[in-house]
């Protein structure tokens, strides 16, 4: 490979994070039920998926559905957990052909039967695809997730002492390994459409250095085009990780 050609593939993000937001004002626009906002939603799916593969992304994560959702009305929760453990299984020969590999984020013992069935079949059938990842994250939140982490890393030892030690040396790169995130590589670009500018609880650790792109297009409207946008614009930005620009570029040494 040319160091040109080199130079362009690291402007492609490897972890793509998208907060499939906006498929109720979406619907209410179109004059429809905001499950079928959904259910629209859920459609885009396998597109984005292909559309990403094909920029050479190697995982992308969906935030299918937050911890802090549990708040919606009733029904709406049962209409986005049928919808899931329903087009999940017609959504599995289309992911082997894609060789995409399934991953879920989140704690699914709080999801139905039905839902985790779905979503464990799914999982196994694609375990050895090795093309993308997708990381379906559902009942996720970013902060239960770290919470949890905390909770392992304490649970590890046998006395205080143990516990005291390891507390006092803990490090980011130790807690991380409490996350299992053995799979998951830190989010390069995380976009979220649907207009609003906020994070909602996703992916607090692995997005602390992600670039954000927000687009006002609504989830069920999201074209190639618009992931074409976001990935032009990752692209175009200068990544520092705490260096300055001349660091980055290479005239610095110091
Ligand atoms: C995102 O769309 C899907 C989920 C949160 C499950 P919304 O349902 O939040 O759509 P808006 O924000 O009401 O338009
Ligand atoms: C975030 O969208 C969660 C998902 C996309 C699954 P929300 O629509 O629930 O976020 P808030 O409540 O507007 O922040
Ligand atoms: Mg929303």
């Amino acid at each position: 490979m040319s160091s040109s050609e080199d130079q362009i593939n690291q402007r492609v993000p490897q972890h793509v994070a998208i907060i499939m937001d906006g498929n109720g004002r979406w619907a209410k626009a179109q004059g429809l039920s905001r499950l079928e906002g959904h259910k629209q939603g859920a459609k885009r799916l396998r597109d984005v998926i292909r559309w990403a593969r094909d920029a050479g992304v190697k995982q992308v994560s969906l935030y299918a559905f937050s911890t802090e959702n549990w708040k919606r009305p009733k029904m709406e929760i049962a209409g986005l957990m049928t919808l899931m453990a329903t087009m999940l299984p017609l959504e599995i020969p289309k992911m082997i052909e894609e060789d995409a590999r399934l991953l879920v984020l989140g704690d699914i013992t709080k999801l139905p039967w039905l839902a985790r069935q779905a979503l464990k079949k799914a999982v196994n059938a694609t375990k050895d695809n090795t093309s993308v990842d997708v990381i379906l994250c559902l009942n996720y939140g970013g902060q239960q997730e770290i919470v949890e982490a905390v909770k392992r890393f304490c649970a590890s030892f046998q006395t205080e002492d143990e516990k005291n030690k390891a507390l006092a040396e803990l490090t980011p790169e130790v807690l991380q390994t409490y996350l299992g995130r053995e799979d998951i590589l830190p989010v390069d670009l995380l976009i979220r459409t649907g207009g609003e500018k906020r994070i909602s609880n996703f992916h607090l650790w692995d997005a602390a250095y992600a670039e954000l792109y927000f687009t006002d297009t609504n989830w069920p409207a999201y074209s190639e085009e618009d992931l074409k946008a976001a990935l032009a614009d990752y692209a175009s930005r200068e990544r520092r990780f705490g260096k300055t620009s001349e660091q980055v570029q290479g005239i610095s040494h110091e």
